[in-house]
């Protein structure tokens, strides 16, 4: 669907230059409506099929040596975060947990030290708090981490919610929740930890995101879906936050330079059997647990986020990616395999909008990267609470 921001005469009339007059901008204010059908074909071809379409691959996902490196995975705690967690600890690596219910973190690295017992050494594996709903965390956090002046050579934002049928909601910080959780925080925190992700380079960012973002529209004027041009509903929530990570991701990506040595990746998962139904009335949940041949398990949607923040040959591919004129970073699909994100995923112009918006909404100047990049101390209006 398109409209017509302002018409010439309208224009005329309100006395601008007859030249900018003739110019008539035409502003996109939803998905067409094959779009729209090609996001619901993509989830359903996901569900029917993933297990077949990742059926080469292993489960678990053997993973190459990562004895020195270090992991940040947020939303630790439960579902795919938390299996990805553990697999990245028992295979040597140094993890992170970064969560908001400190306690339970702490009971399950408890948990995985006993099971782990007496088949290596002790997991190298710690837990930092961090509440995606409060910027004022994020910057803390980022804060705590860069303080220590210690590796990161993987940032894994895999916390995300899907309140699906609640009414909307608004953080404290004043943005719809699933845009604040599942996107903007975690972009708050990507741009934050970028020194010490450059230090550690080559490093990569991994965002878990979902197929779903084919059924996502962004008004970057409108992120939190307020001002009544479109229905909020979870759906349209959880969709356009997903998109708007992938927008944010794909300039992000462009923007760092090979020598940074740092990537950017999306990730779908597949469909898991996690948490993320638990705001779904208790039948349709019970529906949901009985189809486990169509649905993963937590394990195996931890896949591809694993392949994306391990294979060596991923940085090759980002890197490719950052040419000229390719306008979206790499998406990994949940059989491990590079897929191109959806057609308005692609859109250059609105993408650098969200970028825009994004960098203003977390309290970052518009040049935060580069000068991050360059080496310089960037404030951000988050984090003196
Ligand atoms: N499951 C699927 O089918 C599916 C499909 C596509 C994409 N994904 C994506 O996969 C990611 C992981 O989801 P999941 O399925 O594993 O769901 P999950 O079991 O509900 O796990 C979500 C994790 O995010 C954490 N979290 C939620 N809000 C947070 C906040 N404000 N601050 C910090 N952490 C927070 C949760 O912590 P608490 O335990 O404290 O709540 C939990 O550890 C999400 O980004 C989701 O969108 C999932």
């Amino acid at each position: 669907m398109a409209s017509v921001s302002a018409s010439p005469e309208k224009e005329k009339e309100n006395g601008k230059p007859s030249e900018e007059a003739a110019e008539i901008k035409v502003k996109k204010e939803a998905l067409g409506w094959i779009e729209w059908m090609m996001g619901w074909f993509y989830l359903a071809y996901e569900m029917l099929f993933q297990r077949i379409v990742a059926s080469n691959l292993p489960n678990p996902m053997p993973l190459p040596p990562i004895n020195d490196l270090t992991f940040v995975v947020t939303g630790s705690t439960s579902g795919i975060g938390k299996e990805i967690a553990r697999q990245l600890a028992e295979a040597g690596g140094h993890v992170v947990m970064a969560v908001r219910n400190t306690k339970a973190a702490n009971d399950l690295i408890k948990k995985w030290q006993e099971d782990w017992s007496g088949k290596g050494l002790p997991l190298d594996i710690e837990v930092m708090e961090l509440d995606l709903l409060s910027l004022d965390s994020v910057v803390r956090f980022a804060e705590a981490w860069n303080t220590r002046s210690g590796p990161l050579h993987a940032l894994i934002n895999n916390a995300g919610i899907f309140s699906i049928g609640e009414p909307q909601k608004i953080s404290k910080d004043g943005y719809e929740e699933h845009m604040q959780v599942n996107h903007l925080a975690p972009a708050l925190l990507s741009v934050l930890l970028l020194p010490s992700l450059i230090r550690s380079s080559p490093s990569r960012i991994v965002n878990v995101n979902s197929v779903m973002h084919s059924l996502g529209f962004v008004d970057p004027e409108d992120m939190n879906v307020t001002s009544g041009k479109r229905k909020y509903t979870s759906l349209v929530g959880y969709t356009s936050s997903k998109l708007a990570q992938i927008m944010f991701s794909s300039v992000l990506n462009k923007k760092l330079p090979t020598e940074a040595g740092i990537n950017v990746a999306c990730v779908s998962p597949g469909i898991v059997q996690t948490n993320v139904a638990r705001d779904l009335p208790k039948i349709v949940q019970a529906a949901y647990h009985l189809i486990p041949y169509f649905i993963f398990s937590p394990e195996e949607g931890s896949r591809s986020t694993l392949f994306a923040a391990t294979d060596p040959q991923l940085v090759e591919y980002c890197e490719s990616l950052k040419t000229e004129d390719w306008p979206v970073c790499a998406f990994i699909n949940h059989d491990c395999r590079p897929a191109n994100p959806s057609e308005e995923a692609h859109n250059v112009e609105t993408s650098n909008r969200v970028w825009e918006k994004t960098l203003e909404l977390i309290g970052l100047p518009s040049d935060a990267v580069e000068r991050l990049i360059e080496g310089e101390q960037v404030n951000c209006k988050y984090g003196s609470s």
